[in-house]
């Protein structure tokens, strides 16, 4: 009888996968290369994904098509069809105003800007006030090194970020009742805060006009309200004022917003979500699954305010 002894592979310890990996490979491969699975590969690159702040995502990639034909973009009318209104917003040369916090006003151009950080790409979900939700492969930098590089006084408290006021492009902002230009605040650690993002992009491309072209912030762990779009002005302060939402509807939109499935709307529940493509229902995460990273921000987290 012949006996054809096997070769036991000699494998050396730095190629065996890390046993957290190996334990968690499905989410992490759906994280990571979720487009891939969803065939929605858009030039996104997987070498410039950053991978720490990705792995947050059990779901898969939302479709360019489907996050760029369902929007809220209230400047362009009520309806989530504004696509084609917001094709109207000329974003050529666009500028950013800077002021507050002793700073002198300034002008600073999106090229200035984009000429000083290096983009990356960044897995978030998404999820509106309204209940519905989405997973966005985004493209920009951390909000902090913009901070950094306009370096405001150590007094300031808050950040406050404005849209564009251009009735003639934006017909909606014909209608006078509203508090035009959409305005949003947040705290200076929030700000800080690494997760927070300003988008240039979504799947490696230019971010669509719907979206928020040319700039807008993204506060993953926040309802979608607070990730205010196509932004004018940067204003640092030591004094909270109200976001569009605030004076419209004081009791409905708070200024902490942070998603939380126990603090109902005022007129429905926020236990779940429904995913904008595929339609299922995901029961609601606190903090929109970023607690780990966000809950040191609200130190008092048995405070319900801090969610509304
Ligand atoms: N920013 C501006 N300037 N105008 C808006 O109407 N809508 C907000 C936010 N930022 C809005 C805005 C709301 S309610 C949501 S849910 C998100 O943008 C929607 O972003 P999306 O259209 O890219 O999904």
């Amino acid at each position: 009888m012949i006996y054809i002894k096997k070769k036991i592979p000699q494998l050396k310890e730095n190629l065996v996968t890390n046993q957290n990996i190996f334990l968690n490979r499905r989410k992490f491969i759906l994280g990571l290369t979720g487009c891939v699975l969803t065939g929605n590969t858009h030039n996104l690159n997987a070498n410039t994904i950053n991978k720490k702040f990705s792995n947050a995502i059990n779901r898969k990639l939302t479709s360019y098509e489907n996050l760029s034909r369902y929007n809220n973009f209230f400047e362009f009318g009520t309806t989530k069809q504004i696509w084609k209104q917001a094709q109207k917003l000329r974003t050529q040369d666009w500028k950013i105003e800077i002021s507050g916090s002793n700073l002198s006003q300034k002008i600073i151009s999106l090229e200035d800007i984009l000429n000083k950080v290096n983009l990356e790409e960044r897995i978030y979900k998404f999820r509106c006030v309204e209940a519905w939700s989405m997973v966005v492969p985004w493209k920009g930098f951390e909000l902090s090194t913009l901070i950094n590089i306009l370096n405001p006084k150590s007094n300031t408290k808050y950040v406050e970020f404005e849209t564009f006021y251009r009735p003639n492009e934006a017909s909606n902002q014909k209608q006078s009742w509203y508090p035009w230009p959409y305005k949003e605040i947040i705290t200076i650690e929030e700000a800080l805060h690494p997760l927070s993002f300003i988008a240039t992009g979504i799947y490696g491309k230019p971010i669509p006009k719907q979206n928020g072209a040319p700039i807008r912030l993204v506060l993953p762990w926040k309802y979608g309200f607070k990730s205010i779009k196509s932004i004018k002005k940067i204003r640092f302060t030591d004094t909270k004022s109200k976001s569009f939402w605030q004076t419209i509807a004081p009791k409905e939109y708070g200024f902490w917003a942070n998603v939380n499935p126990k603090i109902p709307h005022r007129r429905w529940s926020q236990e779940y979500e429904r995913d904008i493509e595929t339609g299922n229902k995901f029961p609601t995460e606190k903090f929109n699954g970023y607690g780990d990273w966000v809950a040191s921000l609200y130190p008092n987290l048995e405070d319900q305010s801090i969610f509304y």
